[in-house]
């Protein structure tokens, strides 16, 4: 008997943490569009899929802010069926400077976002992975407006005055570079719903805590504060890679189907606990 195409999932991030977990998990029931820009391991990771019986439909290594990648991408989810997008690939402060990290959490988020948007088709989910970060910063106009566009021309020289002034308030240039792209992130996945929806298709976003992949540690190694925000959290321990694949599979389920346009925090109750302390 012959059996119904499966659905693709394209994973971002893919030989990262959370990019392996989510693989694992939808890969039992998907077929896998995998993407790194470490390429050793994404090969590695994609063989060892394999042998374990999963379906990697393609495995591209590449940075996300290059098109021809993005327009390779593109190119393996896109047709009549509908297809996932589980977007992990980013940067954190003990990873990189400012200007990487906005580069990476944002534009290239932007630049993927625009690159899946024409092929999207009914019941198409994309699920791009923000941060508790995002949530900490306060609004600031003049900022959120910058951070609107930001594949403008000079963007980043745009936005270098804010970073450097905030910078010694907010862990350093790096820390508030990643504080405002996923503060931007947020943002971009609540303005897109609008276009999605006329597709058929949803968008949501999910604020993870202090989680424990490679950057998660280093995080909590190098960055202060980053340690106390698991300890803090109601739920008791430090967040794993699995609590995150587990509610980007729900949100990716039928089941939210009335979701969209929206961000679920999967950081055991951290960014509630510190918001009551602050007398929230
Ligand atoms: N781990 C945490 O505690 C935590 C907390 C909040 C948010 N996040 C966010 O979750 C996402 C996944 O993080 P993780 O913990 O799995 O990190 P990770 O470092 O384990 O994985 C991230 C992956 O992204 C890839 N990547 C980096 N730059 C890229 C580029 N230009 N093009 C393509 N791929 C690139 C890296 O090679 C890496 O494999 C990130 O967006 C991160 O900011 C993580």
């Amino acid at each position: 008997m012959a059996q119904a195409a499966r659905r693709k999932v394209l994973v971002t991030g893919a030989a990262g943490g959370m990019g392996r977990a989510c693989a694992r998990l939808f890969g039992a029931t998907h077929d896998l569009v995998l993407t790194d820009v470490v390429a050793t391991a994404l090969d590695g990771f994609a063989e060892e899929l394999k042998r374990d019986g999963y379906t990697v439909a393609a495995s591209l290594a590449g940075d996300l802010s290059d098109d021809e990648v993005l327009a390779a991408l593109v190119s393996e989810v896109s047709g009549d069926a509908p297809f996932t997008l589980l977007h992990t690939a980013g940067l954190s402060p003990a990873l990189a400077d400012w200007r990487a990290i906005m580069s990476v959490n944002l534009i290239a988020t932007e630049k993927l976002l625009n690159a899946i948007e024409p092929v999207l088709v009914p019941g198409s989910v994309g699920i791009v992975i923000a941060s508790v970060a995002g949530h900490m910063m306060a609004a600031v106009p003049e900022i959120d407006a910058l951070m609107k566009d930001p594949l403008a021309p000079a963007f980043l020289d745009l936005i270098q005055p804010f970073v450097e002034q905030m910078g010694p308030m907010a862990g350093g240039t790096s820390g508030i570079s990643y504080t405002m792209s996923k503060r931007a992130t947020l943002a971009i996945c609540e303005r897109r719903a609008g276009a999605w929806g006329q597709r058929g298709a949803r968008i949501v976003s999910i604020s993870p805590g202090m989680i424990l992949t490679p950057m998660g540690r280093q995080e909590m190694e190098k960055t202060a504060g980053a340690a106390q925000m698991a300890d803090m959290a109601p739920a008791g321990r430090a967040g794993v890679a699995t609590d995150i694949a587990a509610a980007a599979w729900f949100l990716a389920s039928d089941q939210a189907s009335y979701i969209t346009g929206c961000d679920l925090k999967v950081d055991g109750g951290a960014t509630a606990f510190v918001k009551s302390m602050m007398g929230g």
